[in-house]
């Protein structure tokens, strides 16, 4: 594929996150211009204050959206169609979407994008590996105990490395406007699967362990976590998990041309890292 002549402008979104950060990485590192999507970034761009949105998007020609806390609650779409306005507004022309498989929510975000007039790609992504090194499970694998509720399906975990590199491609190549691509880890794992191959990379004992889900809830509840932030974590486990996301798909192969990176490689490379060493 060909390098599109003019380098874009790129609004980063969630540029200090999982995938964010290695796309505002991979782009500066190539020379593209970059503008880091952050509240603390100056001008700060926050989702929750659609009066940051334009100053974060002007002199943008591209961006790249990773909502948060998820496309899949209440109210996103709305979000998203103002940001799209927003955008167009500013004159931009490309913009990848990070997305979720098995999210109905998500789902109607990415129709909204692709009856837009953008040159735009979606990639809609399983459960990422950086879940246990990032956050979420980070916690549980430092303390050597990865509770999560019972009866979850096995995920093909995909490797935010890959994510970043799709997003790459298609914010700095032609052929990928008008693309969706579906992108998953090569194989399925439970997160016994998942749990075990991090004690192998790490040589730690750590173990995975199953509640009941109505146990699970209530230990979130008791923490004082907002109940529609306890009730996202319930929706993603519970019907993002259960089942829906087991196959596995070509969207990285699609995308990249390779295949994707496997969970135990992102176990040993994380595990050389250091960042699951024990707490001293
Ligand atoms: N994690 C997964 O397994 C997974 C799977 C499929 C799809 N996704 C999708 O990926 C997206 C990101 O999820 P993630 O788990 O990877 O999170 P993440 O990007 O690691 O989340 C952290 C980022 O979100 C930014 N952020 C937090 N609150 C913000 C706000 N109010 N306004 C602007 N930025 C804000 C943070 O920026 P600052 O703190 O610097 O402002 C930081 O850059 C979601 O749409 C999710 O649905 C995630």
């Amino acid at each position: 594929m060909t390098q599109s002549p003019d380098k874009s402008f790129t609004l980063v979104t969630g540029a200090t996150g999982k995938t964010g950060l290695r796309i505002a990485q991979r782009l500066t590192d190539a020379g593209w211009p970059v503008r880091i999507g952050s509240r603390n970034a100056t001008p700060a761009f926050d989702w929750e204050r659609p009066g940051t949105w334009a100053p974060a998007l002007d002199g943008m020609t591209a961006a790249y959206i990773a909502y948060v806390p998820d496309l899949a609650v209440e109210g996103s779409l709305d979000v998203i169609r103002g940001f799209l306005d927003a955008a167009q507004a500013a004159g931009v022309r490309r913009i990848v979407l990070l997305s979720g498989r098995g999210e109905p929510e998500a789902q109607a975000c990415e129709n909204e994008l692709m009856a837009r007039d953008f040159e735009w790609t979606i990639l809609r992504c399983s459960w990422f590996a950086q879940n246990f090194s990032e956050n979420f499970f980070l916690d549980g694998v430092l303390a050597g105990e990865v509770v999560t509720p019972s009866g979850l399906a096995a995920d093909p975990l995909v490797d935010a490395e890959d994510i970043a590199d799709a997003a790459f491609r298609a914010l700095t190549e032609d052929g990928h406007a008008g693309r969706l691509y579906e992108m998953t880890g090569p194989q399925a794992l439970t997160f016994a699967d998942a749990v075990a191959e991090i004690a192998r990379a790490t040589g730690r004992d750590i173990r995975h362990v199953e509640v009941p889900v109505a146990d699970y809830r209530a230990a979130l509840e008791v923490t004082g976590l907002p109940p529609e932030y306890v009730n996202l974590v319930m929706y993603l486990f519970t019907t993002v998990l259960d089942g829906r996301n087991t196959p596995l798909t070509d969207g990285v192969q699609q995308a990249l041309g390779q295949p994707p990176r496997s969970f135990a490689e992102f176990a040993r490379r994380t595990a050389a890292e250091g960042v699951w060493d024990p707490p001293t």
